[in-house]
């Protein structure tokens, strides 16, 4: 099978100063692509700027002979998301890959975690993520062709103690990533979502240094790339990425238990057992096949 590139193809990399996106952007562009290298420059945290971890990526890639362009934009509001685009389409002419990779943390055990801790959070990953998207998606609909790489986390599909704020951001990434699926169907739009585990400095207090070596960024990035590329027909999907494990997670049902006359809480009591049933279960791309699932459920 040949080589997977993406010549003539643009690629934008939101927070690829540091980490997974320094490893997404380095890899896009070694495999053609011109790359926007975004990243506002700041702390784990979220404070503080600076050009200089995008632009030192752009020299990384420009030095092994690769195209890039550095913005320092925050993703975090509409002038900065759509500067980010501006800079792909003024710079190279056009988008096709939109990888939302930016991210902050302002961990807190839920009851001390402040309203402007969690503001601030969903506002880099879940409005980010939106804002960036939906200033591509114009160019996206218009080509008929676009890949989107949501960047979610098994905090948020999981669950995890003192990330009330993050998990709430990296779960509504995934319904924002299924209901972008469904309306970019027809334009030739894939989007998908990642929920990557890697050694980063975000993560360097939590996975330990012993085990650096073994979740570096570059085993999370090949699926960045394949979901970003032309061959991916996936969408609406999720994949956990990590130490070179790669798997699909999904939203499934269980079969349920039905009494469409007279359903009281005793009823839900008693019935406990079968409604926490897991199979077999069902998988939906939509609402609407979720919706059809009942119905089907409800005609016996
Ligand atoms: P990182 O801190 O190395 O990279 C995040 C980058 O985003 C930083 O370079 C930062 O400057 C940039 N950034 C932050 N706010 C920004 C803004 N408003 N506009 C533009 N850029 C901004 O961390 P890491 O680990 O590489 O994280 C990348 C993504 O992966 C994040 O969304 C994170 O939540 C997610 N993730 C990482 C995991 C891991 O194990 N490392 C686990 C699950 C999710």
């Amino acid at each position: 099978m040949a080589d997977m590139r993406f010549d003539a193809q643009v690629a934008i990399v939101t927070g690829a100063g540091h980490g997974l996106g320094r490893a997404h952007a380095l890899d896009l562009a070694a495999r053609g692509a011109k790359v926007v290298v975004n990243d506002l420059g700041g702390t784990v945290e979220g404070t503080g700027a600076s050009t200089g971890p995008a632009s030192d990526v752009v020299d990384e890639i420009r030095k092994t002979g690769g195209v890039a362009v550095a913005s320092a934009d925050n993703v975090a509001t509409p002038e900065g998301a759509e500067a980010i685009i501006q800079t792909a389409v003024s710079e190279f002419g056009q988008v096709d890959a939109v990888i939302n990779n930016a991210g902050i943390l302002r961990d807190r055990s839920f009851m001390k975690m402040t309203p402007a801790e969690f503001d601030t959070v969903l506002a880099v990953h879940l409005r980010g993520s939106f804002l960036v998207t939906h200033a591509a998606w114009p160019h996206l609909r218009a080509q008929g062709y676009g890949r989107v790489v949501m960047t979610s986390s098994p905090a948020g599909l999981f669950g995890s103690f003192g990330q009330a704020n993050y998990a709430s951001a990296k779960m509504g990434l995934i319904g924002l990533t299924k209901t972008l699926a469904v309306e970019g169907a027809k334009y030739g739009i894939k989007v998908n979502a990642i929920a990557p585990v890697a050694h980063t400095r975000m993560t360097a207090g939590i996975l330990p240094d012993e085990l650096a070596g073994e979740f570096g960024p570059e085993l999370v990035t090949p699926l960045v790339s394949y979901l970003a590329h032309s061959d991916c027909a996936a969408t609406g999907q999720v994949y956990s990425a990590g130490g070179g494990r790669v798997a699909l997670v999904v939203v499934a049902e269980g079969p349920g238990w039905v009494k469409k006359d007279g359903l009281t809480a005793e009823d839900v009591r008693d019935a406990w057992e079968q409604i926490n049933a897991v199979q077999p279960q069902i998988v939906p791309a939509s609402a609407g096949e979720q919706t059809a699932a009942l119905f089907s459920a409800l005609q016996g």
